[in-house]
């Protein structure tokens, strides 16, 4: 089944560029409807426009709270009627409304619960994980409720922290696995193969 989405972001767009170039090579079974920036002027929006996809933006800046916010980013987001929500570098609380409930999906760059929540996004994540001395970060994609980076997780891979990294370098290692996962965490959701009880996402049929 293919999949209609709509990709929230709030900067560069590489999440958003990975999707496009594996939809566009035929590896992923989903149509972008639209994208929507929490942030005017970012490159995310650029990129979208060059591949014909519809890009608007609801500046979170505008808006006096996190409610207001979403009143008019969930109107905007109905316009496009998607199977999915994709989070992809979103910055912005979401209050999800009850439909979209098991809808909406973010890519965190850590192993979380480990190095995540209010504040924790980009290179804060990498500074953070260097300064505590972890040997080990990755990334998780999981599906997104009410609070930051903190839904039932679908999958989660793992990669080495090395004794000269910079949050740049790091970075780079982390956002590699984001570009490896995030699509097939989609897959698995498209084939109609993801089994959520509480926090525990069960894949049925193994998850290769
Ligand atoms: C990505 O590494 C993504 O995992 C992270 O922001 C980066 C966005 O890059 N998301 C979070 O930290 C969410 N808590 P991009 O704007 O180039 O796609």
């Amino acid at each position: 089944m293919s999949l209609r989405f709509v990709v929230l972001l709030s900067g560069g767009g590489t999440t958003l560029q990975n999707l496009i170039d594996r939809i566009e090579r035929g590896e992923l079974p989903a149509r972008i409807e639209g994208v929507i920036s929490s942030r005017a002027g970012v490159f995310g929006l650029e990129r979208a426009r060059r591949h014909g996809i519809p890009a608007v933006t609801v500046p979170r800046r505008q808006y006096p709270d996190d409610h207001a916010f979403n009143a008019d980013l969930w109107k905007e987001i109905a316009v496009f009627q998607p199977d999915l929500v994709m989070l992809a570098g979103f910055m912005s609380l979401l209050h999800l409304p009850p439909e979209y409930t098991l809808r909406v999906v973010n890519v965190h760059p850590a192993l979380i619960p480990a190095f995540c929540g209010k504040g924790m996004y980009g290179h804060h994540v990498h500074e953070a994980v260097l300064a505590y001395g972890a040997k080990i970060s990755g990334a998780t994609v999981h599906f997104v409720d009410e609070q930051y980076d903190h839904g039932p997780i679908i999958i989660q891979r793992a990669c080495p922290v090395l004794d000269d990294d910079t949050p740049d370098t790091l970075a780079e290692r982390v956002q590699a696995v984001e570009r490896e996962i995030y699509p097939v965490a989609i897959r698995w959701i498209a084939e109609g193969r993801v089994q959520v009880e509480g926090r525990r996402v069960r894949i049925l049929g193994g998850t290769e």
